[in-house]
């Protein structure tokens, strides 16, 4: 047989695999969730999620000392609120002494170089579990717009660099963009969670919050996982709106979008790689099903050939220490 054009010629080593590669991770690709409780010398582990904690403010900082060790650039916030702070409002969002202003705080004092990233939604705040105001069973967009703009300006007073509203209310990021910008906070950066699905993904980190909806679903703000036109309407109004960083969520069932996202803005793409993605993997790794590196690996590169800049996930840690070896 004569067959020129060979394909395997390109693969026949590690040297020259390495060579046409198209596609590298690096730790700056990365971004590290956390989740934060009250408490101290509290790390414990969310069952839905094997080797992933909740950390106290004290424990924290061990934690934050690994990650900038292994040169990981970026935290993103989550904080667990205890019951009976929760109301309809979100009332304690706006506590400048809240658990999340005083862990940006903290982060800022002890690992100044650290990026950081903070949720800024309800539903962690929600006695109903929801991202906004709920009012006759429904949730309320421009109250709860109103809400993220005040709650976004408190996390910016703490010190955080760049607010991630995960929400889905219509308007939030120009809404944001305008109150930091009259509050003085011009550098305080805004990613916004662009086209965020209602996936039955995120039910891990739902247990590691407790924020789990107490009525009905997500679907009249997140999107329906059919469409994918609807995020560039998304991602249109986001843009003018004043974002700095599109982001996708979650991540390996919607790499279309990611692509579509990264061909259709000059801004960098981030993808959520969410709580359900990685308890797929650990799962299947913890009963050998399969190699946890490995499919962790693979996974972040599809992140990257799809189009991502920026990879917010729960094996930040790993990816970055296996990085460092080779
Ligand atoms: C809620 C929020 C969710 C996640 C991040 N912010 C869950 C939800 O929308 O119910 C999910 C992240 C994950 O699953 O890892 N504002």
């Amino acid at each position: 047989m004569y067959q020129p054009v060979r394909p395997r010629r390109r693969r026949q080593n590690e040297a020259i695999r390495a060579m046409v590669r198209e596609n590298e991770l690096a730790v700056s690709d990365l971004i590290c969730p956390l989740f934060v409780v009250e408490g101290q010398k509290v790390k414990e582990e969310i069952s839905s999620m094997p080797d992933y904690f909740r950390f106290s403010l004290d424990t924290l900082e061990t934690e934050l000392e690994e990650i900038a060790a292994l040169g990981i650039k970026a935290v993103l916030l989550f904080v667990k609120v205890p019951d009976d702070l929760k109301d309809n409002a979100g009332t304690e969002a706006l506590n400048g002494s809240g658990l999340m202003q005083r862990a940006i705080r903290l982060i800022k004092e002890k690992q100044p170089g650290l990026y950081v990233m903070t949720d800024v939604a309800l539903d962690p705040y929600s006695s109903f579990g929801h991202d906004g105001v709920v009012e006759e069973g429904q949730i309320v967009n421009d109250k709860t717009v109103e809400i993220l703009a005040e709650m976004a300006v408190s996390h910016a007073e703490a010190g955080a660099d760049m607010v991630a509203p995960s929400d889905m209310m219509d308007g939030r990021i120009g809404a944001i963009r305008y109150a930091l910008d009259e509050a003085g906070f011009i550098n305080c950066g805004i990613m916004s969670y662009t086209a965020k699905y209602a996936s039955a993904f995120y039910g891990p980190f739902r247990d590691a919050l407790d924020s789990a909806p107490g009525f009905g679903d997500k679907k009249t703000y997140q999107m329906d996982p059919a469409n994918s036109l609807e995020a560039l309407i998304e991602a249109d109004l986001d843009i003018q709106e004043g974002a700095d960083i599109l982001m996708v969520k979650p991540g390996l069932p919607y790499l279309d979008v990611v692509r579509m996202l990264k061909e259709h803005s000059g801004l960098t793409i981030a993808v959520y790689n969410v709580s359900g993605e990685y308890a797929m993997i650990k799962a299947a790794a913890l009963k050998g099903w399969l190699n946890e590196q490995d499919a962790m690996m693979e996974c972040m590169t599809s992140f990257k050939r799809a189009g991502a800049n920026l990879i917010a996930t729960y094996f930040a840690k790993d990816v970055a220490r296996l990085l460092k070896k080779n």
